[in-house]
Protein backbone atom coordinates (compact mmCIF):
# COMPACT_ATOMS: atom_id res chain seq x y z
CA UNK A 1 0.00 0.00 0.00
CA UNK A 2 1.80 3.12 -1.09
CA UNK A 3 -0.45 5.83 1.22
CA UNK A 4 0.74 5.94 4.95
CA UNK A 5 -1.38 3.46 6.53
CA UNK A 6 -3.32 6.17 9.02
CA UNK A 7 -3.66 8.47 6.17
CA UNK A 8 -5.55 5.08 4.61
CA UNK A 9 -7.27 4.61 7.79
CA UNK A 10 -8.81 8.51 8.02
CA UNK A 11 -9.84 7.99 4.54
CA UNK A 12 -11.81 5.05 5.19
CA UNK A 13 -13.48 7.16 7.83
CA UNK A 14 -14.51 9.70 5.56
CA UNK A 15 -15.80 7.49 2.85
CA UNK A 16 -17.71 5.35 5.09
CA UNK A 17 -19.03 8.42 7.46
CA UNK A 18 -21.58 9.50 5.02
CA UNK A 19 -23.97 7.27 5.86
CA UNK A 20 -26.44 8.37 8.62
CA UNK A 21 -28.74 5.27 8.59
CA UNK A 22 -29.96 2.88 11.45
CA UNK A 23 -30.91 3.93 14.88
CA UNK A 24 -29.30 4.16 18.22
CA UNK A 25 -30.63 1.34 20.71
CA UNK A 26 -33.29 2.54 22.50
CA UNK A 27 -33.86 -0.21 24.85
CA UNK A 28 -31.31 0.97 27.06
CA UNK A 29 -32.24 4.70 27.68
CA UNK A 30 -28.76 5.77 28.56
CA UNK A 31 -27.68 5.03 25.09
CA UNK A 32 -30.42 6.63 23.47
CA UNK A 33 -28.56 10.06 24.06
CA UNK A 34 -25.09 8.95 22.14
CA UNK A 35 -24.20 11.64 19.65
CA UNK A 36 -24.54 9.19 16.64
CA UNK A 37 -22.27 10.49 14.22
CA UNK A 38 -19.19 9.52 16.13
CA UNK A 39 -16.79 7.57 14.35
CA UNK A 40 -13.42 6.07 15.35
CA UNK A 41 -11.23 3.32 13.89
CA UNK A 42 -8.29 1.57 15.85
CA UNK A 43 -5.82 -1.25 14.75
CA UNK A 44 -3.44 -2.46 16.88
CA UNK A 45 -1.10 -5.42 15.38
CA UNK A 46 0.82 -8.16 16.89
CA UNK A 47 3.84 -6.64 17.44
CA UNK A 48 2.06 -4.14 19.72
CA UNK A 49 2.02 -0.87 16.96
CA UNK A 50 -1.24 1.15 17.25
CA UNK A 51 -3.15 3.60 14.87
CA UNK A 52 -6.26 5.51 16.49
CA UNK A 53 -8.34 7.77 13.91
CA UNK A 54 -11.22 9.61 14.05
CA UNK A 55 -13.19 10.10 17.56
CA UNK A 56 -10.72 8.04 19.28
CA UNK A 57 -11.21 9.85 22.88
CA UNK A 58 -14.43 8.60 23.23
CA UNK A 59 -15.07 6.41 25.77
CA UNK A 60 -18.29 4.24 25.46
CA UNK A 61 -19.83 1.09 27.14
CA UNK A 62 -18.71 -2.50 25.68
CA UNK A 63 -21.79 -3.73 26.00
CA UNK A 64 -21.79 -7.28 24.02
CA UNK A 65 -18.00 -6.93 23.14
CA UNK A 66 -17.31 -8.08 26.66
CA UNK A 67 -18.78 -11.46 25.86
CA UNK A 68 -15.88 -13.14 24.09
CA UNK A 69 -13.45 -11.40 26.61
CA UNK A 70 -15.08 -12.73 29.29
CA UNK A 71 -16.00 -16.28 27.58
CA UNK A 72 -12.20 -16.35 27.16
CA UNK A 73 -11.86 -15.84 30.98
CA UNK A 74 -13.94 -18.88 31.84
CA UNK A 75 -12.42 -21.41 29.33
CA UNK A 76 -8.94 -20.29 30.84
CA UNK A 77 -10.09 -20.72 34.91
CA UNK A 78 -12.33 -23.62 34.24
CA UNK A 79 -11.21 -25.57 31.00
CA UNK A 80 -13.04 -26.35 28.41
CA UNK A 81 -14.89 -29.51 28.99
CA UNK A 82 -16.22 -27.51 32.32
CA UNK A 83 -17.46 -24.63 29.77
CA UNK A 84 -18.79 -26.42 27.11
CA UNK A 85 -21.26 -28.38 30.19
CA UNK A 86 -22.51 -24.88 30.35
CA UNK A 87 -22.43 -23.33 27.14
CA UNK A 88 -22.37 -24.60 23.54
CA UNK A 89 -20.63 -23.53 20.36
CA UNK A 90 -23.76 -23.22 17.70
CA UNK A 91 -24.84 -20.50 15.69
CA UNK A 92 -28.52 -19.75 16.85
CA UNK A 93 -29.28 -17.54 13.69
CA UNK A 94 -31.44 -15.54 15.84
CA UNK A 95 -31.23 -12.08 17.66
CA UNK A 96 -28.66 -11.66 20.23
CA UNK A 97 -31.44 -11.32 23.25
CA UNK A 98 -33.61 -14.98 21.92
CA UNK A 99 -34.32 -17.05 24.82
CA UNK A 100 -32.38 -19.97 22.71
CA UNK A 101 -31.56 -23.10 24.86
CA UNK A 102 -30.76 -26.56 23.56
CA UNK A 103 -34.21 -28.42 24.04
CA UNK A 104 -32.75 -31.33 26.13
CA UNK A 105 -29.65 -29.70 28.27
CA UNK A 106 -30.93 -26.30 28.21
CA UNK A 107 -27.82 -25.05 27.56
CA UNK A 108 -27.16 -21.79 25.95
CA UNK A 109 -26.31 -22.40 22.13
CA UNK A 110 -23.62 -19.93 22.13
CA UNK A 111 -21.56 -17.83 24.48
CA UNK A 112 -22.23 -14.00 22.37
CA UNK A 113 -25.73 -14.49 22.86
CA UNK A 114 -27.03 -12.85 26.37
CA UNK A 115 -28.20 -16.66 27.48
CA UNK A 116 -24.82 -17.60 26.97
CA UNK A 117 -23.10 -14.56 27.87
CA UNK A 118 -25.36 -14.17 31.40
CA UNK A 119 -23.99 -18.00 31.93
CA UNK A 120 -20.42 -17.05 31.10
CA UNK A 121 -20.89 -14.04 33.61
CA UNK A 122 -21.83 -16.23 36.37
CA UNK A 123 -18.97 -19.01 36.18
CA UNK A 124 -16.54 -15.91 36.20
CA UNK A 125 -17.96 -13.41 38.23
CA UNK A 126 -17.31 -9.43 38.05
CA UNK A 127 -14.02 -9.47 40.32
CA UNK A 128 -12.08 -11.67 37.38
CA UNK A 129 -14.00 -10.08 34.65
CA UNK A 130 -12.09 -6.56 35.84
CA UNK A 131 -8.74 -8.21 36.56
CA UNK A 132 -9.36 -10.40 32.98
CA UNK A 133 -9.99 -6.96 31.28
CA UNK A 134 -7.31 -4.88 32.50
CA UNK A 135 -4.94 -7.58 31.48
CA UNK A 136 -6.79 -7.69 27.75
CA UNK A 137 -6.68 -3.82 27.04
CA UNK A 138 -3.39 -3.14 29.25
CA UNK A 139 -4.91 -0.69 31.33
CA UNK A 140 -7.50 -0.67 34.61
CA UNK A 141 -11.28 0.27 33.41
CA UNK A 142 -14.28 1.66 35.12
CA UNK A 143 -18.13 0.90 35.00
CA UNK A 144 -19.78 3.76 33.43
CA UNK A 145 -22.39 3.65 36.78
CA UNK A 146 -25.30 5.76 34.39
CA UNK A 147 -24.98 3.15 31.64
CA UNK A 148 -25.11 0.47 34.21
CA UNK A 149 -28.30 1.51 35.89
CA UNK A 150 -30.13 2.57 33.06
CA UNK A 151 -29.96 -1.01 31.59
CA UNK A 152 -30.55 -2.95 34.85
CA UNK A 153 -34.12 -0.47 35.09
CA UNK A 154 -34.90 -2.28 32.16
CA UNK A 155 -33.59 -5.48 31.72
CA UNK A 156 -36.31 -7.97 32.75
CA UNK A 157 -35.74 -9.88 29.44
CA UNK A 158 -32.19 -10.74 30.49
CA UNK A 159 -33.84 -11.24 34.20
CA UNK A 160 -36.38 -13.76 32.43
CA UNK A 161 -33.42 -15.21 30.50
CA UNK A 162 -31.48 -15.81 33.90
CA UNK A 163 -34.40 -17.19 35.88
CA UNK A 164 -34.85 -19.46 32.81
CA UNK A 165 -31.62 -20.58 32.72
CA UNK A 166 -31.55 -21.63 36.88
CA UNK A 167 -34.70 -23.39 35.75
CA UNK A 168 -32.69 -25.76 33.92
CA UNK A 169 -29.88 -25.85 36.44
CA UNK A 170 -27.33 -23.86 34.54
CA UNK A 171 -26.83 -21.01 36.62
CA UNK A 172 -26.92 -21.77 40.08
CA UNK A 173 -26.69 -18.62 41.77
CA UNK A 174 -29.24 -15.84 42.01
CA UNK A 175 -30.27 -14.51 38.83
CA UNK A 176 -31.02 -10.94 40.02
CA UNK A 177 -27.38 -10.85 41.22
CA UNK A 178 -25.94 -12.37 37.61
CA UNK A 179 -27.81 -10.41 36.06
CA UNK A 180 -27.03 -7.11 37.87
CA UNK A 181 -23.35 -8.66 37.53
CA UNK A 182 -23.82 -9.02 34.06
CA UNK A 183 -25.04 -5.89 33.43
CA UNK A 184 -22.04 -3.87 35.22
CA UNK A 185 -19.28 -6.02 32.30
CA UNK A 186 -21.73 -4.52 29.66
CA UNK A 187 -20.93 -1.42 30.80
CA UNK A 188 -17.66 -1.29 31.22
CA UNK A 189 -15.92 1.97 29.45
CA UNK A 190 -13.73 2.07 26.37
CA UNK A 191 -12.32 3.29 23.36
CA UNK A 192 -11.45 1.74 20.40
CA UNK A 193 -7.55 1.69 21.36
CA UNK A 194 -8.49 -0.30 24.26
CA UNK A 195 -10.89 -2.59 22.05
CA UNK A 196 -8.21 -2.60 19.13
CA UNK A 197 -5.67 -4.01 21.87
CA UNK A 198 -8.17 -6.87 23.46
CA UNK A 199 -9.29 -8.08 19.76
CA UNK A 200 -5.71 -7.96 19.05
CA UNK A 201 -4.88 -10.07 22.44
CA UNK A 202 -6.58 -12.71 20.71
CA UNK A 203 -5.41 -12.33 17.28
CA UNK A 204 -1.65 -12.68 18.89
CA UNK A 205 -3.07 -16.53 20.64
CA UNK A 206 -3.70 -14.90 23.99
CA UNK A 207 -0.55 -12.49 25.05
CA UNK A 208 -1.64 -8.76 24.80
CA UNK A 209 1.39 -6.88 22.16
CA UNK A 210 1.83 -4.34 24.22
CA UNK A 211 2.58 -5.33 27.49
CA UNK A 212 4.08 -9.06 26.33
CA UNK A 213 1.42 -10.51 29.26
CA UNK A 214 -0.07 -13.94 28.17
CA UNK A 215 -3.56 -13.24 29.02
CA UNK A 216 -5.03 -16.28 27.93
CA UNK A 217 -3.37 -19.89 26.78
CA UNK A 218 -3.47 -20.05 23.02
CA UNK A 219 -5.80 -22.70 22.58
CA UNK A 220 -8.39 -20.53 24.26
CA UNK A 221 -7.61 -17.62 22.05
CA UNK A 222 -8.27 -20.46 19.18
CA UNK A 223 -11.67 -21.27 20.73
CA UNK A 224 -13.13 -17.59 21.18
CA UNK A 225 -11.86 -16.69 17.45
CA UNK A 226 -14.01 -19.83 16.31
CA UNK A 227 -17.03 -18.68 18.42
CA UNK A 228 -16.58 -14.94 17.07
CA UNK A 229 -16.50 -16.28 13.96
CA UNK A 230 -19.24 -18.25 13.85
CA UNK A 231 -21.74 -16.51 16.24
CA UNK A 232 -19.97 -13.30 16.88
CA UNK A 233 -22.47 -11.36 14.59
CA UNK A 234 -25.83 -13.50 15.87
CA UNK A 235 -27.97 -13.29 12.88
CA UNK A 236 -25.56 -11.58 10.52
CA UNK A 237 -23.09 -14.00 11.09
CA UNK A 238 -23.22 -15.78 7.67
CA UNK A 239 -23.54 -12.16 5.51
CA UNK A 240 -20.10 -10.81 7.88
CA UNK A 241 -18.00 -13.94 7.26
CA UNK A 242 -18.78 -13.92 3.27
CA UNK A 243 -18.39 -10.49 2.69
CA UNK A 244 -15.66 -9.77 5.45
CA UNK A 245 -14.21 -12.61 6.65
CA UNK A 246 -12.63 -12.37 10.00
CA UNK A 247 -14.01 -13.56 13.08
CA UNK A 248 -15.64 -10.50 15.12
CA UNK A 249 -17.62 -9.46 17.47
CA UNK A 250 -20.62 -6.54 17.86
CA UNK A 251 -21.87 -4.68 20.79
CA UNK A 252 -25.10 -2.01 21.12
CA UNK A 253 -23.42 0.91 21.95
CA UNK A 254 -22.05 1.07 18.69
CA UNK A 255 -18.74 -1.22 18.86
CA UNK A 256 -17.58 -3.53 16.04
CA UNK A 257 -14.55 -5.06 16.57
CA UNK A 258 -12.42 -8.09 14.18
CA UNK A 259 -9.49 -9.54 14.80
CA UNK A 260 -7.24 -10.96 11.64
CA UNK A 261 -5.36 -14.06 13.03
CA UNK A 262 -1.55 -13.33 13.40
CA UNK A 263 -1.91 -10.08 11.96
CA UNK A 264 -3.60 -7.52 13.91
CA UNK A 265 -7.17 -6.28 16.17
CA UNK A 266 -9.19 -3.79 14.84
CA UNK A 267 -12.38 -1.70 16.64
CA UNK A 268 -14.77 0.68 15.26
CA UNK A 269 -17.25 3.16 16.88
CA UNK A 270 -20.58 4.02 15.55
CA UNK A 271 -23.34 4.11 17.33
CA UNK A 272 -26.32 4.18 14.42
CA UNK A 273 -27.20 0.15 14.32
CA UNK A 274 -28.78 -2.12 11.77
CA UNK A 275 -32.02 -4.45 12.41
CA UNK A 276 -29.07 -7.03 13.85
CA UNK A 277 -28.01 -4.57 16.44
CA UNK A 278 -24.87 -4.51 14.26
CA UNK A 279 -23.13 -0.93 13.38
CA UNK A 280 -23.71 0.60 10.33
CA UNK A 281 -21.32 2.05 9.64
CA UNK A 282 -18.73 0.01 11.55
CA UNK A 283 -19.78 -3.20 9.28
CA UNK A 284 -18.87 -0.87 5.93
CA UNK A 285 -15.44 0.32 7.61
CA UNK A 286 -14.91 -3.84 8.04
CA UNK A 287 -15.87 -4.39 4.58
CA UNK A 288 -13.88 -1.57 2.54
CA UNK A 289 -10.65 -2.32 4.59
CA UNK A 290 -11.28 -6.63 4.24
CA UNK A 291 -11.57 -5.45 0.56
CA UNK A 292 -8.27 -3.10 0.22
CA UNK A 293 -6.35 -5.10 2.87
CA UNK A 294 -7.30 -8.60 2.06
CA UNK A 295 -7.69 -9.57 5.00
CA UNK A 296 -10.62 -12.21 4.37
CA UNK A 297 -9.17 -15.22 5.93
CA UNK A 298 -10.78 -16.91 2.85
O1 LIG B 1 -27.64 -7.52 27.49
C1 LIG B 1 -27.83 -6.63 26.66
O2 LIG B 1 -28.87 -6.57 26.00
C2 LIG B 1 -26.75 -5.59 26.46
N1 LIG B 1 -26.07 -5.32 27.69
C3 LIG B 1 -25.75 -6.03 25.45
C4 LIG B 1 -26.35 -6.41 24.11
C5 LIG B 1 -25.47 -6.16 22.94
O3 LIG B 1 -24.52 -5.40 22.97
C6 LIG B 1 -25.88 -6.81 21.67
N2 LIG B 1 -25.00 -6.49 20.58
N3 LIG B 1 -25.11 -6.03 19.53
Amino acid sequence: MRTPLPDYLTEVLEVCGTDSSGELAAYIPELASADPDRLALGLCTVDGTGYTVGDGAVRFSIQSISKPFAYALALADLGLDAVLEKVGVEPSGEAFNEMSLEEDSGRPLNPMINAGAITVHALVGMDRVRRGFAAFAGRELEVDEAVSSSELATADRNRAIAYMLRNHGIVEDDPQQVVAGYTEQCSLLVDVTDLAAMAATLANGGTQPVTGEEVVPRWVARQVLSVMATCGMYDAAGDWFTTVGIPAKSGVSGGLIGSLPGRAGLAVLSPRLDKHGNSVRGVQVFERLSADMGMHLM
